[in-house]
């Protein structure tokens, strides 16, 4: 067997064949399963997204009923996960509450029955019907409250902004937000799939699987930029403050966060539509300064970082809408994870198909033979 040669981080390597999503980085194209990125946030719903990228069809009308009746019925959480999270402390980071559930729920279901399409089926309902239920629950118990219940009238979308803010969203809050559970599903090998796929490939159980996805995304490199950029926004303050502060973050060699991608060489297409949403929220429900200081900074960072091939990602706007939907800035990376649910599980069942545990190797750098030096002699 060749050793390829080695190459951090992977860049570039492929590490399996896949028919999930499609990323072209030079031109700005994203696609799930052929669908073009732009015509899915128009006309599909998260869970009509989600059924197509897991089971590689778009659902007929009957199939697409049925799948989100199972999720509504499945959204509750069992009273031990509502019991075990009143322990967690309240200054904790929701993305380690949302690892610690996710992991937890497979206490309750039976192990491993992968060859089972109803084993695979009824995991994939349990983990997109709670997940939502997960973030919101404690949100609101982090503030002393007991969690709402999901309500099995509203849409998926509409559902989890009811149970964080207890109250109906508005119809476009609702829409918008479901256009961004859109945009986050799936985005091909990026670290967290690729950490469910090694997952999976030790034929473990779904919930370690996404527990141990959850875990990747929140590292500030991936998942965890949203948050960092408003406390980037918050820390310009102004827009005249715009390019001083850009300038001395690059004079000290710090990553602007929200921008830059290992695959993308031009502007997220995802950053385009999120953008849109952004100002339709502030056209709706107000104006504030986080949008004239985001567009400034894109302007700066053109200028100064255009030619590295450093453009917005989908965690420079997504950050902006999220505010405007009333979701506090600690909570945008599970936001992110309740919609890269349904990339996972799509990575988690395709590994499945043909799967050959993950095993790289290394170029060893180290000594051979050392002697064991005794302690009194070190
Ligand atoms: C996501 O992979 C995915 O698909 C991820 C994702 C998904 O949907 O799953 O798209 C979601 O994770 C988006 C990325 C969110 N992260 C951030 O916004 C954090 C800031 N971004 C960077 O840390 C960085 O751009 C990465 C981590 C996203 C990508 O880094 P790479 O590909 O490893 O690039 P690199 O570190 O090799 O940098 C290449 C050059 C370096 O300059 P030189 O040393 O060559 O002079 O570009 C510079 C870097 O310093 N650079 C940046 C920069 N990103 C890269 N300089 C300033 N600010 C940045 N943000």
């Amino acid at each position: 067997m060749t050793v390829c040669e080695f190459r951090a981080g992977l860049e570039g390597v492929p590490v399996t064949q896949s028919s999930i999503s499609f990323v072209d980085g030079q031109h700005g194209i994203l696609e799930y399963r052929g669908i073009p990125i732009y015509e899915l946030a128009e006309k599909s719903t998260f869970l009509e997204t989600a059924y197509l990228l897991i089971w590689k069809e778009l659902p007929t009308k009957e199939e697409l009923e049925a799948f989100e009746n199972e999720i509504q019925y499945h959204r509750r959480l069992k009273y031990h996960i509502r019991d075990m999270m009143k322990c967690f402390p309240e200054s904790g980071h929701p993305m380690d509450a949302l690892q610690a559930c996710a992991a937890a729920l497979g206490l309750f279901y039976s192990r491993r029955a992968l060859d089972d399409p109803a084993y695979i089926r009824a995991a994939v309902v349990r983990l997109l019907a709670k997940i939502p239920t997960m973030v919101a629950a404690f949100q609101l118990m982090r503030k002393g409250n007991d969690p709402v219940q999901p309500r099995d009238d509203l849409s998926y979308a509409a559902n989890f902004l009811y149970m964080l803010n207890e109250k109906e969203p508005d119809p476009l809050a609702a829409k918008i937000f479901e256009v961004c559970l859109v945009l986050h599903a799936e985005h091909t090998i990026n670290a967290s799939t690729f950490s469910a796929m090694v997952t999976a490939s030790t034929l473990t159980d779904p919930y370690a699987v996404i527990a141990s996805a959850v875990g990747t995304l929140a590292g500030p490199l991936h998942g965890g930029a949203s948050e960092e950029v408003i406390e980037m926004l918050d820390a310009i303050g102004s827009v005249e403050n715009v390019r001083p502060y850009l300038d001395d973050r690059l004079q000290r060699k710090e990553r602007i966060m929200g921008f830059g991608h290992r695959v993308y060489k031009v502007k997220d297409p995802r950053a385009i539509i999120l953008q849109g949403l952004a100002e339709q929220l502030f056209e709706k429900f107000g104006h504030d300064k986080y949008y004239d200081i985001a567009t400034e900074l894109e302007r700066a960072v053109e200028e100064k970082l255009g030619g590295k091939g450093i453009y917005p990602n989908v965690d420079f706007y997504s950050g902006l809408v999220y505010l405007k939907l009333g979701i506090p800035t600690d909570l945008f990376t599970p936001v992110f994870a309740i919609s890269r649910v349904a990339g996972w599980l799509a990575h988690w069942k395709e590994q499945l198909n043909e799967n050959r545990i993950f095993r790289p190797t290394q170029i060893y750098t180290g000594l051979h033979s050392a002697p064991y030096v005794a302690i009194g002699d070190r």
